[in-house]
């Protein structure tokens, strides 16, 4: 069931077996370890399978294919020339080209030293810097602008520890936008079909989803927090939420990700993009 990458290979565990999933508590540490085990082995089959979908220098926001070019959620495009940005959870630094292109000067941050190597394979011409989005490597007021698509907020068991984070390396006045995984996709089953329709599950539990090997290590973890979570980490993180997009399916997009599909995003979102302001 998980919400995101699901449609990726499985990781054999240790002894080659597949992993076990499962719900159960995975603090910060063992979230993290998981997390850059997990995107390390990964990284390769995701840019393969995803890579076309989400262009080498656009600024997608998930599955739905909104783009950044129209959306306007950092600001209006002119604004962004000579922003210092951050991007967090980077992945192979698309957004951050986008935003060079731009005229910005992007930094793209990501846990996964893999992943990062797929930025320099597509030549991201922006600094890399390998670290938890949890401990940001940056002196305060560093950064006008920060974003992630998808990146770190839903896989840390702590989100308003990471967006404290932000806020301290943030200028006052600073926009911090994110999306994640609509919470209300966690009461479905992660099926792109009829099956993932139906309700399964209390959207109440928020239990993290877990991927463990044959020794009870979790090698993938994916952190549940309800809409109402999300909105007092953000305010709890010193912010102002003046937005919040649940990007509608589109007529163009037929492409399945996971359980994202064209069926289930015609009735229910799946995708919630945050806009926050430093206050
Ligand atoms: C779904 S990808 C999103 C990347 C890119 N925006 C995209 O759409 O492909 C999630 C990214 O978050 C990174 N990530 C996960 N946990 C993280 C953490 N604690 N700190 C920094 N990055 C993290 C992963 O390594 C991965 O590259």
């Amino acid at each position: 069931m998980s919400q995101y990458i699901k449609d990726a290979p499985e990781t054999p565990g240790a002894a080659g077996a597949e992993p076990e999933a499962t719900r159960r508590d995975a603090d910060g540490t063992e979230s993290s370890r998981a997390s850059r085990g997990w995107w390390d082995r990964n990284a390769d089959d995701y840019q393969r399978e995803h890579g076309a979908f989400l262009g080498d220098d656009r600024f997608v926001w998930g599955p739905e294919g909104l783009d950044e070019a129209e959306a306007g959620l950092l600001g209006p495009a002119e604004a962004l020339r000579g922003l210092d940005v951050l991007e967090i959870g980077a992945g192979a630094a698309q957004c951050s080209r986008w935003l060079a292109a731009q005229g910005a000067r992007p930094v793209a941050l990501d846990l996964s030293h893999r992943q990062l190597q797929h930025a320099l394979r597509i030549g991201a011409d922006v600094p890399l810097v390998e670290a938890d989005a949890g401990a940001l490597p940056f002196r305060d007021g560093s950064f006008d602008l920060a974003c992630s698509a998808y990146g770190a907020v839903p896989f840390v068991a702590d989100p308003a520890g990471v967006f404290a984070e932000v806020h301290r390396v943030l200028r006052p006045g600073g926009r911090w936008v994110f999306s994640v995984t609509h919470p209300i996709r966690w009461a479905f089953p992660d099926e792109p079909g009829p099956e993932g329709l139906s309700v399964s599950g209390s959207y109440f539990d928020r239990t993290p989803y877990v991927e463990q090997d044959d020794r009870g290590q979790a090698v993938y973890v994916e952190h549940h927090r309800t809409i109402g979570d999300r909105v007092r980490d953000v305010v709890a993180g010193g912010f102002r939420l003046v937005d919040l997009v649940e990007p509608e399916w589109p007529a163009w997009n037929s492409q399945e990700w996971g359980g994202w599909s064209p069926l289930r995003g015609n009735l229910i979102p799946g995708t919630a993009i945050f806009v926050c302001v430093r206050d």
